[in-house]
């Protein structure tokens, strides 16, 4: 297959949860861009059909679908709808993330929440979609985590700034690699690929203190945009990255290398 054909997207379904967010939005549009039939799925169906309506517009594929990650039962259903619908899906992107705490100090029901929504849920996700995928001969899952699953957090970007450190998001993005190689390894001999992507911080008009702070701890010198995770998202979805399982791509600027 031609390098470029071998990027192509085209009679896929992709699932991407999360996909209105900040970095959501560039993940369903680069998918569909690349020629896949794209859902974008989240609690917020209002915003989503929103999305979905001015991506169809631009000529792109996408659907919008309700789904609660913190709940079994919502899980189960969106699959069921893929099943009933196209009789499963060929890419599944992890991108939902649920921030209950805010630091240290938060209520430690707070961290329950987030273990619901961010690693019970995420782990249903991947099994429920990824079992499906066995069974239909192959895909692609991509869980997206984070620089902070691969680096402490550095204070000094946050001195004398009214910010919270969470821990259960350092806590939550460590143990995605690790589940991304579990499921690799469970499901990769039946076909399915499960690789990470770890992005920087995405520029959203923060402090400026923060920003020019941020800025400086990267190699490129600036925070991440509208369209730096789109090629990595449809590297890893599609056949172009065929031999690639268990991996995590980084996607930060060069701040982990710093
Ligand atoms: N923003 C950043 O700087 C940054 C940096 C590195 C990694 N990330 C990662 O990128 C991904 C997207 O982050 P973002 O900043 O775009 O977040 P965001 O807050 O803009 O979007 C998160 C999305 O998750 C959805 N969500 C939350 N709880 C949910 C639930 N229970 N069920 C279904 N959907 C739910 C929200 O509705 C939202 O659409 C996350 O995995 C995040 O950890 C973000």
């Amino acid at each position: 297959m031609n390098v470029i054909d071998s990027f192509r997207l085209k009679g896929k379904v992709a699932l991407v949860t999360g996909g209105a967010g900040l970095f959501g939005r560039q993940i369903v549009e680069a998918l569909a861009e690349a020629g896949a039939k794209a859902y974008t799925a989240s609690r917020d169906l209002v915003k989503l059909r929103l999305q979905a309506e001015q991506l169809r517009a631009q000529g792109l594929e996408v659907e919008a679908l309700e789904l609660d990650q913190g709940s079994e039962d919502s899980i189960r259903q969106i699959r069921a709808r893929m099943d009933a619908d196209h009789g499963g899906v060929d890419i599944l992107v992890n991108n939902a993330v649920a921030r209950p705490m805010r630091d240290w100090s938060s209520p430690a029901a707070d961290f329950e929440t987030s273990l619901r929504v961010n690693a019970v849920g995420l782990f249903l996700m991947i099994r429920e979609f990824g079992e499906r995928m066995t069974e239909r001969g192959g895909g692609s899952i991509l869980n997206i985590g984070s620089i902070q699953g691969m680096v402490g957090p550095d204070r000094a970007l946050y001195e004398g700034l009214d910010w919270g450190i969470p821990p259960d998001y350092f806590f939550h993005k460590g143990g995605l690699l690790q589940l991304t190689r579990y499921a690799a390894a469970i499901l990769g001999p039946r076909g399915v690929r499960v690789n990470a992507i770890s992005p920087g911080g995405f520029f959203n008009n923060q402090d400026p203190t923060f920003v020019k702070r941020y800025e400086a701890r990267t190699f490129l010198g600036r925070m991440a945009g509208e369209t730096d995770l789109k090629g990595a998202v449809v590297f890893l979805a599609s056949e172009a990255s065929a031999y690639v399982t268990g991996a995590n791509l980084v996607v930060d600027g060069g701040y982990t290398g710093k």
